[in-house]
């Protein structure tokens, strides 16, 4: 007897209005990049796409890094592929820890054997570039891992010191920009970071499932030299390196440069529709320009932390160091976060954020992302926010909130 299954319905999601610290309702442009129709992963308009997508992405990152590229998955995997491509078991690590993704680069570089060092920051501050050079002299590490905006604590660590620093002491310096890129300045060259990877979900204003990454000359070279050809695609003219080779075939980064590159190694058959997806999305922030974007990021952050703020409410973490893009605001007291937010959800469809570890059930987390750094949304999501904490009782000073968010926006 054949098994019956069941279909369920066609798919239809809700409308939600994305406020959270990521994922954000992506450009409509990027929905209809994402559904163009497929073409082989060797079509030359395809391998022309891929190209274009290193040019666009040298924009994006600011550089002119020649291997710049995506690695397919969610941004952990571009971390997870720089780390285990960079790093060779005992190889020594330093990790200033200001929050969640702090932790997640020691966890993953302890996964490859890395030796870790790591400089423990209260969260919600950012680690200072005296207490970086001080633990980088004591601890000679080959690579610096850093995260620029900890989604976890909303703080943007400065880089461009670090950077000076690794290069007065040779370090290899990496970053996870991920929660940062596109509504906080980065200057991959000009502040010296030899790895950056990133993910499209938050400023860039796509789907998370592509990792945008790029990486120096000297970056690229030190994984080469850990080039191992997987058998079934070796060919005679391929040398192996002469150093130890990857310990993951999948992000194994040597191949995926050769997949990327003029050898176009079949190593696997990218992710198509995400390709579509972070062309546009680069195209969209490059077309607007670097500066407006990250202007229209602060502006929406600045207009909610006043909103928030005009409520009466208090918010987290230093605030001189806080990322454009998303803030945390304490929970006022006797109200449960995470009903106000269901309830948030429910009745107006808008999502915002819970947090993470000492954090969780303390402070929500509030993003305005990309298609969602916009007037409108600011000001549906506070209004809606104060009327459900009016609704739960909380102390909060009334009917001020909305007019402070609007300061920021004229005419
Ligand atoms: C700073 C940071 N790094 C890494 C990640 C992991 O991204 P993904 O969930 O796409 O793997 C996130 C996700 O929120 C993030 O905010």
């Amino acid at each position: 007897m054949k098994t019956k299954h069941e279909l369920f319905e066609t798919l239809n999601p809700p409308q939600r209005l994305l406020m959270g610290p990521g994922p954000i309702n992506a450009y409509p442009r990027v929905h209809q990049a994402i559904s163009q129709a497929l073409i082989g992963q060797y079509d030359p308009v395809m391998t022309g796409y891929m190209n274009q997508v290193q040019s666009l992405y040298r924009g994006v990152f600011e550089t002119q890094n020649q291997q710049t590229f995506l690695v397919d998955g969610t941004a952990r995997s571009g971390i997870e592929a720089v780390l285990v491509s960079l790093l060779k078991p005992g190889d020594k690590v330093l990790i200033p820890v200001m929050g969640r993704f702090g932790l997640l680069l020691s966890e993953i570089a302890k996964r490859v054997g890395a030796e870790v060092k790591t400089i423990d920051v209260v969260w919600g501050e950012v680690c200072t570039p005296d207490q970086l050079e001080e633990a980088i002299k004591e601890f000679q590490p080959k690579l610096l891992a850093t995260v620029q905006g900890d989604t976890s604590t909303t703080m943007n660590q400065p880089l461009k010191e670090f950077g000076e620093i690794c290069q007065r002491y040779d370090v290899l310096f990496y970053c996870d920009a991920t929660a940062s890129i596109a509504g906080n300045e980065l200057k991959v060259d000009e502040w010296h970071l030899d790895a950056v990877s990133a993910g499209l979900q938050k400023c860039l204003g796509g789907p998370s499932g592509s990792s945008p990454i790029t990486l120096s000359d000297r970056a690229a070279k030190q994984i080469n030299a850990r080039k191992h050809i997987e058998a079934g695609i070796r060919a005679e003219h391929h040398s192996e390196g002469a150093d130890a080779m990857i310990q993951s075939n999948y992000f194994d980064l040597a191949m995926v440069m050769d997949y990327w590159g003029p050898e176009r190694l079949n190593h696997h058959t990218e992710a198509t529709s995400m390709l579509y997806a972070a062309r546009e999305c680069a195209r969209i922030y490059l077309e607007e320009g670097a500066e407006q974007v990250i202007a229209r990021h602060k502006q929406a952050g600045d207009a909610m932390a006043a909103g928030l703020q005009a409520m009466g409410l208090t918010l987290f973490g230093d605030q001189t160091h806080k990322m454009n893009n998303v803030v945390g605001v304490y929970i006022p007291d006797n109200i449960n976060g995470d009903a106000v937010r269901m309830e948030l959800l429910e009745r107006f469809g808008i999502e915002i954020g819970t947090s993470f570890g000492p954090l969780h059930g303390k402070i929500w987390r509030i993003g305005t992302m990309g298609y969602n750094a916009r007037q409108e949304c600011v000001l549906t999501t506070l209004a809606a926010l104060e009327s459900l904490l009016i609704k739960h009782k909380a102390a909060i000073v009334q009917g001020q909130s909305v007019i402070a968010a609007m300061e920021f926006y004229h005419g």
